[in-house]
């Protein structure tokens, strides 16, 4: 295998189900062999994000009631048969999906699991065996993880198992601060034990310019928008020298996307979309390090 990548943020909303799910595609297009998970158990998301009715979840590999290899759906098809004939194929890898299940029953049973520290080693130890079985025993090149907002069990545990966490966060004042203190008092302990950990800055500034709808002089669209774009870049530079983190990547909040009742794999649906065209850089970094 040659990483296990977690996407995490302070806040929720930050765009991780989204953009773990379309680098998971990229990298399925690439050739490689992809397992995305959710593990946003308390809220899971990417069974609704797919459409799909999973007979076994992640649940219950936890807690004994499945086998891995059952709690896998392989969803190569999906990427295969996407109405978008512009594109030329490449040798797609395999794509596999593990969801967590949503019911109010599951979560409360995850959560008082966790009561009990016999059951909570249990769970940490399947977990653990879970990446090295898709490490030693199957194929799997990537495994992408869909992580809860915040320091919860199951965030910890996914961070603690990844090669490289990527921590997105949107621009605003709240997300800056939660996520400097998330990044020194949690991060900085996973830093240490050689996990690299980068920031993503998500749905910031640069791609949609206010319309000055009321045509009123004082306010000038263009003007006010590149005191934002200015601030922003002074944001960003101050804040990557506060956490000592590098930036991996910062992608404009597309109105387009943020607009669209179901954003559907936009890399596939939009091949050209900059949205795409910075994904593709993204990936080519996670590749590389
Ligand atoms: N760059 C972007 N431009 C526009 N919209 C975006 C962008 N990134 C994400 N979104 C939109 O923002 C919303 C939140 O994204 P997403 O669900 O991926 O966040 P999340 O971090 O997984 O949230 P949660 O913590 O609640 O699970 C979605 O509607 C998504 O389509
Ligand atoms: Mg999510």
């Amino acid at each position: 295998m040659k990483k296990c990548v977690a996407f995490h943020s302070y806040k929720g909303g930050t765009g991780k189900s989204t953009i773990s799910s379309n680098i998971s595609v990229l990298l399925v297009k690439m050739g490689y062999n992809v397992l995305l998970i959710d593990m946003d158990v308390y809220a899971p998301t990417l069974q609704t994000y797919f459409n799909q009715e999973p007979k076994y979840w992640i649940n219950n590999f936890l807690f004994n009631t499945a086998e891995f290899e059952n709690v896998i759906y392989d969803l190569t098809r999906l990427i295969k048969n996407f109405p978008n004939k512009k594109e030329t194929q490449n040798e797609l890898g395999k794509f596999f999906v593990a969801f967590a299940n949503s019911s109010k029953e599951e979560i409360t049973k995850l959560d008082g699991a966790l009561g009990q520290d016999s059951s909570k080693l249990e769970l940490l130890r399947k977990f653990i065996l879970m990446k090295e079985e898709m490490a030693y025993e199957n194929d799997i090149d990537y495994i992408i993880i869909d992580t809860s907002p915040g320091i919860r069990y199951w965030s910890i545990n996914s961070l603690a198992i990844a090669d490289l966490i990527i921590l997105s966060l949107k621009m605003d004042s709240i997300d800056l601060e939660g996520t400097k203190k998330m990044a020194t008092e949690i991060y900085s302990a996973f830093t240490k034990l050689g996990t690299k950990s980068l920031l993503l800055f998500n749905r910031a500034a640069g791609y949609c310019l206010p319309p000055n709808l009321i045509q009123e002089t004082s306010y000038a669209p263009e003007a006010n928008y590149a005191n934002i774009l200015s601030e922003q870049s002074k944001v960003t530079d101050t804040f990557k020298k506060e956490v000592d983190m590098e930036i991996i990547g910062n992608i404009p909040c597309y109105c387009d996307i943020q607009f669209d009742s179901k954003e559907f794999l936009t890399v596939l649906k939009y091949p050209y979309h900059p949205f795409t065209h910075l994904l593709h850089g993204l990936v080519e970094k996670l590749e590389n390090i």
